[in-house]
């Protein structure tokens, strides 16, 4: 037997017991005739002591264990004089007799503490050292936590995980694929799924109306810090379902991991529109912690004298309630925070509803003080509050004002990270027109359902026709997504040719899909959450990074294992792959 407890188990009331312990040496500390060790494992800390004057070998045995050295500890519980009550093993030591050293370590390149000296880098390279962390470990349990809850979960409903494959084929919707090349089929290549969409499709024509799967997806695009290449997403599928019981299943689930993971009670989610998302919030993506909506000015500020405001297809405001005493500096600060190459507005006009009633704006020149009553109105704004306003073509405006709402939300302390505020989005337009390849793109997947109420504006209006499409929204994060999906041939056949695809190309694409409509498909829908996502916003981290036990750099690299990197000349000739150097 290693072991007869780990090292977060033991308490007072083991105190006589002979006991035996293996783990890592975290820190030993010499003190003259006593040299006392922490001795790590997963579950946590125990204190080993020995004594000079019981046994001077040992003593000097262990004075000379390094950090993260592995050693088995066999001794008696006691009662720590010293009690340590940050830790829940902290009242007991194990007063050691036997030691033995099961192996050495080198000295670790930084220190495995919760507060650690080792940079991002150093710690992605040592992540299995950086894996020894509590911070981290605590993550991954918490993932390990949320990923058996919501199997638990979707199974009590009745849902059925299903592998779906890796290596599948390459399409030219959504992001790129990453590829990978067939030494039978020379060549060819297979692609890494973006999502298993079209397989639980097939699945659900094959009856298995209850699918999910926690299935990694990878897509080749841009990293930032909630997106990694390969990611994992809770994938679902319902067949014999309309929108709303997919919303309340899924609702469900979400519900219930607060509930369970977190002990937080959550509200039924509220609806918005994605036009009402983008009208007074700027983004598809509210943070609805906190209100600070956006209000249009267009009428109230027009044909003044003031050019801006005048040559502007939008002009945009916010309130930032309570910031009146907001110095010339910050408004510096914030004018030279939304003119940013990545923000793009071209200045912020600003006006203070002063405490004392008086309202002073940036543009006084141009607006008398009844003017700025009128605003002040508009914005519903009292004494001791700041509005700050943007103009310019509409959509930039609107989302340089999402930004800037953003920041106001954070330096006014209104997005507390243990604070949840949940919401659908829905009815996505179906479509967007890409000006760069002068085609309409399916906004979320060529395979998501148009409203019937609008199919009859899909010629003549493709724009303006919405989408049986919804996200789910959490403090400002998409976690999730999906859609009622087209199940009819002839209705998929007219997206494909609506998305530029010609009848052959299609069928090239996606012919095994739309034959399989002809086998008597059901109505479906389903969506999948984003895994990593979900846990970060649990953990109360903006990285999903720190959820993954072995994630990837912001250049898709793993600087642990050195990939990607380049393959044998041998690997090469075999593939048929020739490289131009
Ligand atoms: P979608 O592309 O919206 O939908 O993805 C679903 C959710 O996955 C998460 N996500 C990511 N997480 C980390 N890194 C990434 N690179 C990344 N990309 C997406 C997001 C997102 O909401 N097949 C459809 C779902 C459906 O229609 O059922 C799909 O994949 O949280």
């Amino acid at each position: 037997m290693f072991r007869s407890h780990t090292c977060g188990e033991l308490r007072l009331s083991h105190q006589g017991q002979t006991v035996t312990l293996a783990g890592w040496v975290q820190r030993s500390r010499d003190l003259g005739g006593m040299t006392f060790l922490d001795l790590r494992d997963r579950y946590g800390i125990t204190q080993l002591v020995f004594n000079m004057e019981i046994n001077a070998a040992l003593c000097e045995q262990a004075r000379k264990l390094g950090r993260e050295f592995v050693i088995q500890a066999k001794g008696k519980v006691a009662e720590r004089s010293n009690k340590n009550n940050t830790i829940p093993t902290g009242e007991i030591e194990i007063v050691v007799d036997e030691l033995i050293v099961l192996n050495v370590s080198k000295t670790p390149p930084f220190t495995i503490e919760d507060e650690t000296d080792g940079g991002d880098d150093l710690r992605m390279k040592y992540r299995y050292l950086d894996l020894r962390r509590n911070p981290v470990r605590n993550n991954l349990e918490l993932r390990h936590r949320m990923s058996i809850v919501s199997r638990n979960y979707l199974d009590a409903q009745g849902f059925m995980e299903v592998e779906t494959p890796y290596l599948i084929k390459s399409t030219p919707e959504g992001a790129r694929d990453f590829v990978v090349p067939s030494r039978m089929n020379e060549g060819q290549f297979y692609a890494l799924p973006q999502s298993p969409q079209t397989f639980k499709q097939l699945l659900m024509v094959s009856g298995y109306d209850r699918y999910y799967q926690i299935v990694k997806c990878f897509r080749d695009e841009d990293l930032r810090a909630d997106r990694q290449p390969e990611f994992t997403q809770i994938d679902c599928e319902m067949a014999f379902v309309e929108q709303e019981d997919i919303l309340s299943t899924f609702e469900g689930l979400v519900r219930h991991l607060f509930k369970a993971v977190k002990g937080v009670d959550i509200a039924s989610l509220p609806r918005m529109t994605y036009a009402d998302a983008m009208k007074y919030y700027g983004c598809d993506k509210p943070d609805t912690r906190f209100e600070m909506r956006f209000v249009e000015l267009n009428d109230l500020v027009k044909n003044k004298g003031f050019k801006v405001f005048d040559d502007a297809g939008l002009v945009v405001g916010i309130n930032a309630a309570g910031a009146a005493e907001y110095t010339r500096k910050q408004l510096d600060e914030l004018t030279d925070f939304v003119k940013r190459p990545q923000i793009g507005a071209t200045g912020l006009v600003y006006c203070r509803y002063n405490t004392d009633g008086t309202l002073k704006s940036s543009v006084d020149k141009f607006y008398s003080e009844e003017e700025l009553k009128r605003w002040a109105e508009a914005f519903g704004a009292k004494p001791g509050d700041l509005i700050l306003i943007l103009a310019g073509e509409a959509n930039k405006t609107r989302k340089a004002l999402n930004e800037l709402r953003l920041e106001m939300g954070t330096r006014l302390g209104l997005r507390d990270k243990d604070t949840y505020s949940c919401l659908w989005v829905v009815d996505f337009p179906l479509l967007e027109f890409n000006e760069d390849a002068n085609r309409w793109f399916a906004m979320h997947h060529p395979f998501t359902s148009p409203k019937p109420e609008d199919i009859a504006l899909l010629e003549s209006d493709p724009g303006s026709v919405r989408a049986n499409a919804y996200d789910m929204v959490v403090n400002g994060v998409e976690v999730g997504g999906g859609s009622i999906r087209i199940h009819d041939r002839t209705l998929q056949a007219r997206m494909f040719e609506l998305l530029g695809f010609s009848p052959e190309q299609a069928q090239e694409q996606f012919g095994f899909l739309m034959n399989a409509f002809e086998f008597g498909a059901p109505p479906h829908g389903g969506i999948a959450f984003g895994f990593d996502r979900l846990c970060s916003l649990f953990g109360g981290s903006e990285s999903i990074r720190d959820f993954i036990a072995f994630p990837k750099n912001n250049s898709g690299r793993d600087v642990m294992i050195d990939a990607p990197s380049p393959i044998d000349q041998a690997q090469l000739d075999e593939l048929k792959i020739k490289l131009n150097s």
